[in-house]
């Protein structure tokens, strides 16, 4: 079976992914390498840290696979905040309930008496790197809204806040299945995927 070394700590990302790839694959993290540090994620593009990542994880793993996955969400009235710094926006070292509390206090000062929503999406992307090498990147993302009120558990992050387009629920509601249809994650995988499984 073919393996894969997911460059994250993030147990929901590799949960998600391991389900999308599903049994053909043998997924793992950082997890199975506790003495291994990534590289401090110095980019400015999401596409800059995934490659920093996979480099990273690939420079003390010769030989194998290694796949980085830099996500983030990008609020437009917000100019595209927090984008590359999602899971850093309450300062470094936040969790995911803080870096949410600061998006609803940033989100309320601009809300109206309306429909208080935000236009936002989810990006992806994905680098696959081997022996230090980029093989491949793919990228994928997922419009929807953000609403000032958490709704739901599941999932991690801003989920509890993003609806996404098409739907009623934040995918802190929708079951793992819809969110692995449609995320931003879902597509650039999907992407990937059909790179890894293209004949040579
Ligand atoms: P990264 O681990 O540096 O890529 O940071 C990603 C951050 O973006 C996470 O900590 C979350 O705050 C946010 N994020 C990325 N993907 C998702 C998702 O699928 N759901 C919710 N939040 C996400």
């Amino acid at each position: 079976m073919p393996r894969l070394l997911l460059a994250t700590s993030n147990a929901h990302k590799t949960a998600e992914v391991a389900a999308m790839l599903g049994a053909g694959w043998r997924v793992e993290d950082m997890r199975a390498h506790p003495g291994l540090e990534l590289p401090e994620e110095t980019g400015v593009t999401f596409e800059e840290n995934a490659v920093i990542k996979a480099r990273g994880a690939s420079a003390a793993l010769p030989g194998l696979l290694v796949l980085a996955d830099d996500s983030g969400l990008e609020v437009d009235a917000l100019r595209g905040e927090p984008g590359v710094w999602s899971a850093r926006y309450a300062g470094a070292g936040a969790g995911d309930a803080a870096n949410r509390a600061r998006l609803k206090k940033e989100l309320r000062a601009l809300a109206g008496s309306g429909d208080d929503t935000f236009a936002a999406r989810f990006r992806c992307c994905l680098a696959l790197v081997r022996d230090g090498a980029v093989l491949h990147v793919s990228h994928g993302a997922v419009e929807g809204r953000i609403r000032l009120e958490e709704q739901g558990a599941g999932g991690f992050g801003y989920d509890a806040l993003f609806v996404p387009e098409g739907y009623n629920d934040s995918f802190g509601v929708l079951p793992a299945e819809v969110k692995n249809q449609l995320s931003h994650r879902a597509r650039a995988l999907e992407e990937m995927r059909r790179w890894l499984e293209t004949p040579a």
